[in-house]
């Protein structure tokens, strides 16, 4: 069994993050009290990866909610309404923290004519169940790409898909973990990812750690080792999928797509129901996070480019359905994904 690293962990009377940015130089963790700094731990990426933002927000609200038991029903619900839109504004691409929050508002609906205790209860119980939701959706994914790969194949990932954007083994990366428990073993590649290098500060990180045979190279390799014939497959995460099967995830996760394409190579996206937006009708109406300039001027601390430089910041790229192989979800595994395959998903079980 690998060391379990739990990037959100409720305390009770806190939530206990591991800050993510201060990865892999330090392994530290956050103690977040209040709401506004789970807001700005979402905001700063200290807790990211979609579905871990969602568990994130789940706590987040039912810790808020607990400072206000003793106010008035009606105080306790406009407060939990503010407290829902307020997080709702911290990171906008990644799906899972408006369905997190959506199943955190349905609960404050359902027990709105209860006591505010019975109420606050059922919040609680209900960011546990995101969690445990998701940690299970990890687990049947790696599964399910395990029953796509062979022992022994090279893999390439972009960014950080793993138990720290997660919960526990990850999406993209839960068939390496599982694979690496079982005696399934994979040789990865992992992109370093621009600007913010999730690639090389986490998922390498995290590969390491778990014994797992890991290279890192620079994201703009990743089409000489494809033109090499290293690559067997490529298996990315995704932050947010359209109904058409459209698929949004790190930047340059696009470029990464045509690649493949080119090279006959697979490319299969792995991702919880969770992060499907059936509202999305296509990736034109997924909402792309532009981020600050400094991420790319001045990255860790260091001026890279002049002063006063005109920056272009997107930090997602939408990949079309066309160009993936397939989508690997907890409840089934969706080849060359299309409306009508997407739709029949949910009735699956
Ligand atoms: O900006 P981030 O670090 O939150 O972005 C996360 C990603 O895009 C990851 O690649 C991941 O695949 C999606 S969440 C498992």
């Amino acid at each position: 069994m690998k060391e379990t690293i739990v990037p959100v962990e409720w305390k009770g009377d806190f939530v206990k993050l591991l800050d993510q940015t201060v990865l892999p130089e330090r392994e530290e963790y956050l103690e977040v009290r209040e709401i506004r700094q789970m807001w700005d731990a979402i905001q700063r990426l200290c807790v990211r990866g979609a579905p871990a933002i969602g568990v994130a927000a789940g706590y987040g609200v039912a810790l808020e909610m607990q400072r206000h038991v003793s106010d008035s029903i009606e105080n306790y619900h406009r407060i939990l309404e503010e407290a829902l839109d307020y997080l709702s504004t911290s990171r906008p691409t990644a799906v899972n923290l408006f369905w997190a929050l959506g199943r955190m508002r349905g609960v404050g609906k359902q027990y709105e004519t209860e006591s505010n205790s019975v109420c606050q209860k059922y919040l609680e119980e209900e960011a546990k169940a995101i969690e445990r939701y998701e940690e299970n959706a990890c687990i049947a994914i790696g599964e399910n790409l395990l029953s796509l790969l062979e022992d022994g194949m090279t893999l390439l990932t972009h960014c950080n898909a793993g138990g720290i954007a997660t919960v526990r083994y990850g999406t993209a990366l839960s068939p390496m973990l599982l694979g690496q428990e079982r005696g399934i073993h994979f040789k990865v590649y992992a992109d370093e990812t621009r600007p913010l290098l999730q690639g090389a500060r986490l998922t390498a990180w995290e590969l390491q750690k778990a014994g797992v045979d890991v290279t890192l190279i620079t994201d703009n390799m990743a089409g000489m080792l494809m033109k090499q014939n290293k690559i067997d497959a490529v298996i990315v995460g995704c932050d947010r999928v359209a109904a058409n099967g459209d698929a949004a995830n790190k930047i340059g996760t696009y470029s990464v797509a045509v690649l493949a394409k080119h090279h006959q190579i697979p490319f299969y996206v792995a991702g919880p129901v969770s992060t499907i937006d059936r509202n999305a009708k296509t990736g034109e109406d997924i909402p792309i996070e532009e981020r600050s300039p400094e991420e790319i001027t001045c990255g860790f601390g260091k001026r890279t480019a002049p002063e006063g430089i005109k920056v272009y910041n997107p930090a997602f790229d939408v990949t079309p359905h066309e160009l993936i192989t397939a989508i690997v979800t907890e409840k089934g595994i969706v080849t060359h994904p299309n409306q009508e395959k997407i739709t029949a998903l949910y009735h699956n079980g």
